[in-house]
C-alpha cells in the first residue's frame, strides 16, 4: 500500500489508505444449505488491498444463479471446487458495484473515488477486494444496483455471442431460456451485434423478451422450437431440455449459410457429453476447466 500517486494536475493524491476501521459487517455462509438457514451478519475483518488489487466500499450487490449454487454447494460435484465440507468463503456474492475505497501500489487505471462495477469473492459485505482487472468505471447513467446485476451474466452472454459464436450481422439467433439472467443481456447483445433474434420463454415473459428487443418470441409452453421448421445459424442454449440432435435439427445444415451454425449451452458444471470446456468465468474466461468458486462451465456441445 501507498501513500500518494502523482496526477495530472500535479497533485499528490491518496491511492490507498489504511481504512481506520479494520472490521466490517458482511452476510457469512459457514455450512451449505438453504438461505433462511445458513446466512447470518456478522462483523469480520475487512479486506486489505495487496498490490495489484483495489478494494471497494460495496453500493450494490447482485445475486445470480452462480450464487444460489454455490450457496447450497449443488450439485455436490461442485464441492470440489467450493470446498468439500464447508464452503471455501465465508462471504458470498459475486457481482457487485461500489466506490473505491483504496488501491494496491500496482494499480494505475482506478483512483480513490471512482465508481465501478464488476466481480470478486464476498460481494455480500460492506468492502469487498478483487484484483483490478475485475472492475470498470460504472457508466453514469446506470445506478449502482444496475450496474451491480451486469456482472456474470452478462459477460458469459457477451462471450457465447462475440467470442464463441462470432455472430454477425443479419444472422439467426435463438436463445433458449431468453428470460434469465444470461438470456436477457443475450437478446440484447445479439440484436446490438445486428442479429435477427428468436427468444423463447415461457407465457409470463412474453412482453418483457419483446420490449427489450426480440425479433420473435417463442412461448415454450405452445410451441417447441425444435419442431419448427425455422433454421438458426447460432443457438444459445441456457436450459438444454432438448437432446442434442434435437437442437441439431434447428440449426443451419452446414454449408447452407456462410456462417458456420453453432448451438453453445450454458450449464454449471462440466460437459457430461465430454465436450470441450471452456470456463466463462470473468476472473479467468482463457482458462480452460477453471475451479474457481465462481466459475460456470461453458460448454461448446455442438457445432457444424
Ligand atoms: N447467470 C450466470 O451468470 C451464468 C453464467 C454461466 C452459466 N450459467 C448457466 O446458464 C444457465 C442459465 O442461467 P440463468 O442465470 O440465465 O438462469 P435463470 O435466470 O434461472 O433463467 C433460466 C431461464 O430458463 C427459462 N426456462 C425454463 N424452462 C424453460 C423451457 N422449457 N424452455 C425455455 N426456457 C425455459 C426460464 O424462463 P421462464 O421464466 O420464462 O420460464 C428462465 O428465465 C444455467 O444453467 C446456469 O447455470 C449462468
Amino acid at each position: 500500500m501507498i501513500d500518494s500517486k502523482p496526477t495530472t494536475d500535479g497533485q499528490a493524491r491518496p491511492t490507498a489508505q489504511t481504512p481506520a476501521a479494520t472490521q466490517m459487517r458482511a452476510i457469512v455462509q459457514d455450512i451449505y444449505g438453504e438461505p433462511d438457514a445458513v446466512l447470518r451478519p456478522q462483523d469480520i475483518a475487512k479486506p486489505v488491498v495487496k498490490d495489484g488489487e483495489v478494494l471497494v466500499r460495496v453500493h450494490a450487490a447482485s445475486v445470480h444463479v452462480g450464487d444460489v449454487i454455490l450457496l447450497r454447494g449443488l450439485p455436490y460435484f461442485l464441492r470440489m471446487a467450493t470446498g468439500l465440507r464447508k464452503p471455501k468463503h465465508r462471504v458470498p456474492g459475486t457481482d457487485v458495484a461500489g466506490t473505491v475505497e483504496a488501491v494496491g501500489k500496482d494499480v494505475t487505471q482506478l483512483r480513490l473515488g471512482d465508481e465501478v462495477f464488476g466481480w470478486c469473492v464476498g460481494a455480500f459485505a460492506e468492502y469487498a477486494c478483487a484484483g483490478a482487472d475485475h472492475f470498470v468505471p460504472k457508466p453514469a447513467n446506470l445506478t449502482f444496483e444496475q450496474a451491480a446485476a451486469v456482472g456474470v451474466s452478462a459477460s458469459t452472454a457477451l462471450q457465447l455471442l462475440r467470442d464463441q459464436g462470432k455472430v454477425q450481422p443479419g444472422q439467426k439467433v435463438l436463445i433458449n431460456g431468453a428470460s434469465g439472467g444470461v438470456g436477457t443481456f443475450a437478446v440484447q447483445i445479439a440484436k446490438a451485434f445486428g442479429a435477427e433474434v428468436t427468444a423463447v420463454c415461457s407465457t409470463r415473459n412474453v412482453d418483457m423478451i419483446r420490449s427489450i428487443g426480440a425479433d420473435h418470441v417463442i412461448d415454450y409452453t405452445k410451441e417447441d422450437f425444435t419442431q419448427s421448421k425455422e433454421r438458426y445459424d447460432f443457438i444459445l442454449d441456457n436450459v438444454g431440455n432438448h437432446s442434442l440432435s434435437a437442437t441439431r435439427h434447428a440449426l443451419t445444415p452446414p454449408g447452407s449459410c456462410s456462417p458456420t451454425a453453432v448451438v453453445m449451452r450454458t450449464v454449471a458444471g462440466s460437459a457430461p457429453w465430454g465436450a470441450s470446456s471452456r470456463c466463462s468465468c470473468p476472473r479467468c474466461s482463457r482458462v480452460s476447466n477453471c475451479a474457481r468458486p465462481s466459475s460456470f462451465r461453458t460448454e461448446r456441445t455442438w457445432s457444424s
